[in-house]
């Protein structure tokens, strides 16, 4: 059976099913081992992980933990609770106005912000006054319709992790304080700082950052050092403000105390530094990457949930997840016809009845013509989210084009 322990209940005999700590590029060449002896139990402590998940058939139980299932059901409970305080977040254009000027948008913002990367490593200036045009562009269109742009930014190929992570993190952190309906001005400075939330990177060798094995100590603390790199980089650079420079400097510092380079915790992590730790992991977690499988958007949103007991504030990861949906727009979804098609936009008020693109019949396994189904018109319902891996379905082909 599989239950869910505190890090302080782990003891050599146990057998870890799961690490439960996807955001982190931990030194384990595996999220699931034996626990052999006493020193692995505290490098997994002094890791900052709270909680994991054991496997009481292959190792020793704790016979009063909750099982895995336990854990789920709660978490679904605590989902449905969000879904009923959605935050207003109107609608200006309709969504296949918006579709467009996304693709564009993000295929552009990929560019610039890969050719900033390569221009760092090459020890060149960052020319801030270059991001800001596109700032300003990716602002617009998540306030116009942040369906068309959100779904994109979730879609990432392999060897291009660093730069599409980074556009990625600032149009999620854009949706996210337009939920929380923070100033215009700190929308942008938000966005700018999430674009070059890891330019540190650039400083980081590529063997390291993509290195698919177990990292060593060494490596490790390379990986870690990217924060300062980038603070050092960006510091002394004009037209970059506070807010911008928190989310570079914090967004690896969590709640508990647990995160890096300066290990604050609570409160003294500002608002800003919380938001981007939320979104980076979010993305980390939701995306595919050299050596894990991506979750999907719902079960990415399910784990922040877990993990907002510790290295989150809760009310921030719960009005992110008010932000950009219950089923974010790209997810596949299995409705309780059995059919099966991809979330296209949100229902305002609603987000348990999102608008699904349907295309596939689960129960005849065979595609269907593409229809458009509003699920706050109709009787079906959501039955559960997918992975578009097990269905072998490619994400791109069913987009809103
Ligand atoms: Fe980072």
């Amino acid at each position: 059976m599989i239950k869910q322990i505190r890090a302080d209940q782990l003891l050599p005999g146990m057998y870890i099913h799961d690490l439960n700590c996807g955001w982190l590029d931990h030194p384990f060449f595996s999220n699931a081992f034996a626990v052999r002896d006493q020193a692995t139990v505290e490098k997994i402590v002094k890791l900052g992980i709270k909680t994991l998940y054991i496997d009481t058939i292959k190792g020793a139980d704790v016979w009063a933990a909750p099982t895995q299932h336990d854990v789920n059901a709660d978490l679904e409970r605590r989902m449905l609770e969000i879904a009923q305080k959605q935050a207003e977040k109107p609608v200006v254009v309709e969504l296949r106005e918006e579709v467009a000027r996304a693709r564009r948008l993000h295929g552009e913002a990929n560019k610039i912000v890969r050719n900033m990367l390569e221009d760092i490593r090459l020890g060149q200036q960052i020319q801030i006054e270059r991001l800001e045009p596109l700032v300003e562009n990716m602002v617009d269109s998540i306030f116009r319709h942040q369906d068309a742009l959100l779904p994109l930014a979730h879609l990432k190929t392999h060897d291009d992790y660093t730069f599409e992570h980074s556009v990625s993190v600032c149009a999620l952190m854009v949706a996210f304080a337009r939920g929380m309906k923070l100033p215009r001005e700190t929308v942008k400075e938000l966005a700018l700082g999430a674009l070059l939330h890891d330019v540190g990177k650039a400083c980081v060798p590529d063997e390291i950052l993509n290195k698919p094995g177990k990292l060593n100590d060494d490596e490790f603390e390379r990986i870690k050092s990217h924060v300062d790199e980038g603070v050092h980089l960006l510091r002394t650079m004009p037209g970059l403000g506070e807010v911008s420079m928190q989310v570079i400097s914090q967004h690896h510092e969590r709640f508990d105390g647990t995160g890096y380079p300066h290990a604050m915790s609570g409160k003294q992590i500002s608002l800003h530094g919380q938001m981007a730790a939320i979104v980076d992991v979010y993305d980390a977690i939701s995306s595919e990457r050299v050596y894990h499988r991506g979750m999907s958007p719902t079960q990415a949103l399910k784990k922040l949930l877990e993990w907002s007991s510790h290295h989150f504030d809760p009310q921030l990861v719960q009005s992110f997840i008010r932000a950009i949906g219950i089923y974010p727009a790209g997810t596949l979804v299995r409705l309780e016809s059995k059919r099966m098609g991809v979330v296209t936009e949100q229902n305002e008020g609603n987000l348990l009845e999102p608008v699904v693109r349907v295309f596939y019949h689960a129960g005849q396994s065979h595609y269907v013509p593409p229809e458009i189904v509003d699920l706050s018109k109709v009787q079906d319902r959501i039955a559960s989210f997918e992975s578009f891996e097990k269905w072998k379905i490619d994400p791109y082909q069913w987009l809103p084009s």
